[in-house]
């Protein structure tokens, strides 16, 4: 089992990493509540929560469930209050601790129950995705959707732990398998080039999901973002790193409500944006976009956004993204400066910004 320490000012806590943990009772800390509610929805509690269950008895760890409907439309204040409901019903008090079972929209709707009920009560992150196991289980952004916008209500609430299973990719369709992938190769692009070049070498061992490739690049990935959450646990500097390909990627998915495409699928195409923005500024070189290219492509990823979304639909998305400067409503952009090296840029003409969507779009043809 792997173990890293998310190390922040107030407290620490660990992520664990290992294939099967779920079902190895030691794993999680439970011993101190007798008060333990499990949120999951009803795909992964299809696959997986009877024999959880079973050896949470076995271990004389009673818990109580609750199974949601699945899907990113369910992340909203109604089903919150179906969670506080239950809480109130059963007389949970502040005591109480919460397992997030399931991928990012679990555990941001989870983790925000855990924030705001009774001001703050523990919760677990338990990522069943690739996507929640590198990224969203990590870091304490919590938060449920608004009608008008996503991740609109929130708070910043760290777990008491993270416990990733490998075991439970198996069971993850493919194009959910890539989406997370995309968000690996951002680390690689954003902060790690030897990393990238990881990527290079073993991608199609993480395909075929072998446990050798994934026991390296989860716990790398956890460790990335964890020392990035340490430096920056509220969103001031440097975490706004990670958002690399995301406003492109959030214009796609606001553009196609949130349905068609997934956040991987969008951010890849947005990665790719950003790069080819970059090489128009003269920052990054274009080998090094055609590597970024090569490798999204190598993951099933797409490159090239919407047929019917044109370069000013991104722009008038993109200006009502929430990481734009508000003074002067300049596009905070991250750019690729080379391969493992990204910075904030908010001066950059629209024009160039268009050039980049429109090529990208009609010219993805560079290798
Ligand atoms: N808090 C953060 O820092 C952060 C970061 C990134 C994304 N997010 C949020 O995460 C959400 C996206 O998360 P996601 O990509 O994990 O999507 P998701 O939670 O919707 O899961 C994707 C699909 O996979 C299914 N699934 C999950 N685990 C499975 C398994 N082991 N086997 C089979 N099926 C499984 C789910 O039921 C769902 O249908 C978005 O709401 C996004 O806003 C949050
Ligand atoms: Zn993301």
């Amino acid at each position: 089992m792997v173990k890293i320490i998310v190390k922040l000012k107030s407290k620490s806590y660990p992520i664990l990493i290992e294939s099967g943990l779920i079902y190895d009772p030691k794993a999680w800390p439970l011993y101190d509540s007798d008060r333990v509610m499990l949120v999951t929805n009803t795909s992964i509690a299809s696959l997986y929560l009877n024999k959880l269950i079973k050896s949470f008895n076995l271990a004389n760890i009673n818990v109580d469930t609750i199974i949601l409907p699945d899907g990113e439309q369910y992340k909203s204040l109604s089903i919150l209050n179906r969670i506080f409901t239950l809480l109130i019903k059963k007389s949970y008090g502040r005591d109480a601790i919460l397992i997030a079972f399931g991928g990012g929209v679990i555990g941001d709707l989870v983790g925000f129950a855990a924030a705001s009920y009774q001001r703050g009560i523990r919760f677990i992150q338990v990522p069943t995705t690739l996507l929640a196991q590198v990224d969203a289980a990590i870091g304490g952004k919590t938060a449920v959707n608004h009608k008008l916008g996503k991740n609109m209500i929130g708070a910043f609430h760290q777990p008491i732990s993270v416990i990733v299973d490998l075991n439970c990719l198996h069971t993850l369709s493919k194009r959910q398998f890539y989406s997370g992938l995309a968000e690996i190769i951002k680390y690689g692009i954003i902060l790690d080039g030897d990393f990238f070049n990881w990527l290079e070498n073993n991608l199609d061992l993480l395909l075929t999901l072998d446990l050798k490739a994934l026991m390296y690049c989860v716990p790398y990935c956890c460790q990335l973002k964890s020392n990035i959450v340490t430096h920056d646990e509220y969103d001031q500097n440097s975490r706004v790193l990670l958002n690399l390909g995301h406003t492109y990627g959030h214009a796609i998915e606001s553009y196609t409500n949130y349905l068609s495409w997934l956040h991987g699928e969008a951010i890849s195409v947005g990665m790719m944006m950003a790069a080819r923005t970059s090489y128009y500024l003269g920052y990054l070189k274009k080998e090094d976009m055609d590597r970024i290219q090569t490798l999204l492509l190598r993951a099933h990823l797409p490159i090239v956004g919407p047929k019917d979304m044109s370069p000013s639909d991104y722009l008038s998305y993109m200006i009502h993204d929430k990481k734009v400067i508000s003074n002067d409503k300049k596009l905070r952009l991250v750019l690729p400066l080379s391969i493992g090296n990204a910075d904030v840029f908010s001066n950059i003409e629209n024009k160039v910004i268009l050039s980049a969507i429109e090529d990208s779009n009609s010219d993805s043809v560079t290798i």
